[in-house]
């Protein structure tokens, strides 16, 4: 740990000690900058990976695949690494991110030490500290806690005696049993609640981390008497907890989990992901199991590329979470036909994500803990190469199983399938959705084209649907930021008409000559925002995404920052950083009017920065007034009175007058 995050944890058990005694801040967009100006790419990789210099890249063996001969390229001038093995490529922060599973901020932090950047913190809003405040000290009590019912299960007579001769009984070793960091909260009815509050926590945040609750007005121990195994996050900090019953009990229920709060959001977090996630990078398979014990001992066994849902059906969020890590996820699952039907439901979101999903059974009332505690490792590992299912087919066999003989329910099960199959949809996946249809129609005993129309027509629903969400989405598109901005690069793409080339060709000369000088003592990003009102660029620009890059900037300029393409290439948002990119990358075809503005002169368009800064930015305009012309040419149709159509006849020359004015700036014609 660095002292940095000594301090923000000092600062933070400050606010857990009952008062809000200090602020909390976030890392200051000019820290970020300060050490991103520092960022030497060749440096930071090649302290991970031997790089050797070929021409003006460097070449090395990819981290992130097996392979003999290298194709792991970094080029300094791009900052970027590709690996032409595998593909995987990025930034130096991106390679932080996911060489070390470093989130954006530790990566920055881990930045900032090395090139002793001192890190300056800035406010943030009253309700982001809060939120900040709370899923920080949730998180600290959390530590606590864990520390506190490890001790206890260790070193108390009634935590070796009861926890953890359980614990052994059950055939797990002191080793993993420190690794998982499990832990025990004794029976009587405070004995935790009591440690926390002398320690000074806080009741309240006690109580919505779950492990304390106030009964008759006092606080007890929410977990008395149960084993605990805390879950952690993907760096290693501890979420929440599962707590499992000893005895059995058929009043109380087998595992108690931390209830939702600002950091235990159960559709996102699959148990064991923290321990797992180099192994998953390195079978290029992820498995899942439902329990805690199942991951546990599988462990143990050393097979450690395993996760656990808890018993629930997937969410996306979880889906996600895997194929950061792989493609192939395997479902291992009991028998007892609730597991299988939760694992079953949220597959077919699976398939949209394009995972290959697999399904292995385990034997008659074993699952995978008490399963590979019979057999073995070697023999579990076996099991489940040699029963490795295609989830598609399985979850047809068990539809027809169902159906048997009758024909409705056999014809619901063609629909389904074909459902099914069609959200296979990428491209890349064609010739698995062409297997899928043949191996499908065979099981149904149906003919092949029958299933490939059926399919075909889910597709097309499918598309139909997103159609009119889209055109939905368009219409009540105001200028307030989509919750998730950047996600969309196909229709990016799609929106490359000219239209959109003109709003790039403005953001790009923007970026790149911004803070060149202008006039008198103005720069270019001066004269640009005097000329554009930055709360009125929607009339401006159609593209939200190119508004939000353009409000960025601005801000980042206020501030006194460098909106530089570099700075952009490594904003948190990697599609913004890629729509940056793209902007920058993008040689767009100058249009007629611009090629005679240039004609004759043989200059490059760093020579002619000014102009070009000027005939994009009036290029917009003349755009804005152009569909002005032509709203004010509709009303002017429907029009009824002869007042109304004077006053829209009067609009229109002067429209047209600021057009030609425009034009005539230009240097151009006008052209439709
Ligand atoms: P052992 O019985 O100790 O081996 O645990 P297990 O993990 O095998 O338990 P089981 O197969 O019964 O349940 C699988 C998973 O479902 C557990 O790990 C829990 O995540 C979840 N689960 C089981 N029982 C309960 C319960 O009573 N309440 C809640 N909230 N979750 C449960
Ligand atoms: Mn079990």
């Amino acid at each position: 740990m660095q002292n940095d995050d000594f301090q923000l944890l000092s600062h933070i058990r400050y606010f857990c000690r009952n008062k809000i005694l200090t602020l909390y801040h976030l890392i200051s967009q000019t820290t970020i900058q300060q050490i991103l100006s520092r960022i030497d790419i060749i440096e930071i990789v090649g302290s991970f990976i031997k790089l050797k210099k070929r021409g003006t890249n460097y070449l090395g063996l990819c981290p992130f695949h097996n392979e003999k001969s290298p194709s792991f390229t970094v080029s300094p001038a791009k900052e970027i690494y590709k690996c032409f093995g595998c593909g995987r490529s990025g930034n130096t922060i991106g390679f932080l991110m996911e060489h070390e599973k470093y989130s954006y901020v530790e990566a920055l932090r881990w930045l900032a030490q090395k090139y002793n950047v001192e890190i300056e913190e800035t406010e943030v809003t009253p309700e982001q500290k809060l939120q900040q405040l709370s899923a920080d000290s949730l998180y600290i009590i959390n530590s606590f806690g864990q520390k506190f019912f490890t001790d206890y299960l260790f070193n108390t007579e009634e935590g070796q005696d009861i926890g953890l001769s359980y614990l052994k009984e059950r055939g797990f070793r002191e080793e993993i049993i420190r690794k998982f960091q499990i832990g025990y909260n004794p029976e009587a009815r405070d004995t935790f609640a009591r440690a926390a509050i002398d320690a000074q926590y806080n009741l309240e945040l006690l109580q919505k981390t779950g492990l304390v609750a106030v009964r008759d007005e006092r606080p007890v121990d929410n977990y008395r008497g149960r084993i605990i195994f805390p879950v952690h996050n993907q760096s290693g900090k501890v979420l929440g907890f599962g707590a499992r019953i000893l005895k059995k009990n058929d009043r109380a229920p087998k595992y108690i989990n931390t209830p939702e709060n600002e950091i235990y959001v159960k559709s996102k977090i699959l148990y064991g992901s923290y321990f797992a996630r180099m192994a998953i990078d390195k079978a290029d398979e992820c498995l899942l199991v439902e329990g805690y014990t199942d991951v546990v001992s599988l462990h143990q066994a050393g097979i450690e590329n395993v996760v656990a849902s808890g018993g629930t059906s997937l969410t996306p969020d979880q889906l996600r979470l895997v194929k950061k890590y792989t493609n192939n996820l395997t479902i291992i699952y009991d028998g007892d036909s609730a597991g299988i039907k939760a694992a079953l439901r949220g597959l077919d979101l699976a398939l949209e994500e394009s995972l290959n999903v697999k399904l292995v059974l385990i034997p008659d009332k074993e699952d995978p803990d008490s399963y590979v505690n019979k057999v073995g490792p070697a023999a579990f590992t076996e099991f489940i190469a040699a029963n490795k299912k295609d989830f598609i087919l399985f979850q047809l066999g068990v539809m027809l199983e169902d159906a048997g003989t009758d024909t409705t329910k056999k014809s619901a099960v063609v629909n389904q399938v074909a459902e099914t199959i069609s959200k296979i949809n990428k491209a890349e996946d064609f010739t698995k959705q062409q297997d899928y249809i043949r191996q499908s129609a065979a099981l149904l005993k149906i003919e092949e084209t029958g299933l490939h129309a059926l399919v075909n027509k889910y597709i097309r629903e499918k598309i139909t649907k997103e159609e009119s969400r889209t055109a939905r989405d368009e219409a009540a598109n105001s200028f307030q930021p989509p919750a998730q901005p950047f996600e969309v690069e196909d229709e990016v793409a799609s929106l490359f008409n000219k239209d959109e080339q003109h709003e790039r060709a403005m953001v790009r000369s923007l970026i790149e000559f911004g803070l060149k000088p202008w006039e008198n003592d103005q720069r270019v990003a001066d004269h640009v925002f005097e000329e554009i009102e930055i709360n009125q660029l929607e009339e401006l620009f159609d593209n939200k995404h190119l508004i939000d890059l353009v409000k960025i900037f601005k801000t980042w300029y206020d501030e006194g920052l460098e909106p530089t393409q570099k700075n952009f290439l490594y904003h948190e948002d990697l599609a913004l950083s890629k729509l940056v990119n793209d902007v920058m990358d993008y040689t767009h075809e100058i249009s007629h009017n611009w090629k005679e503005f240039f004609e004759g002169k043989i200059l490059t368009r760093e020579d002619l920065y000014k102009e070009e800064v000027f005939s994009t930015l009036n290029y917009l305009k003349l755009r804005k007034i152009k569909r002005m012309m032509d709203e004010n040419q509709r009303d002017l149709e429907k029009a009824t009175s002869s007042e109304e159509q004077l006053v829209l006849l009067q609009t229109h020359q002067h429209l047209k007058q600021v057009e030609i004015d425009l034009t005539k700036k230009l240097g151009t014609v006008i052209f439709k």
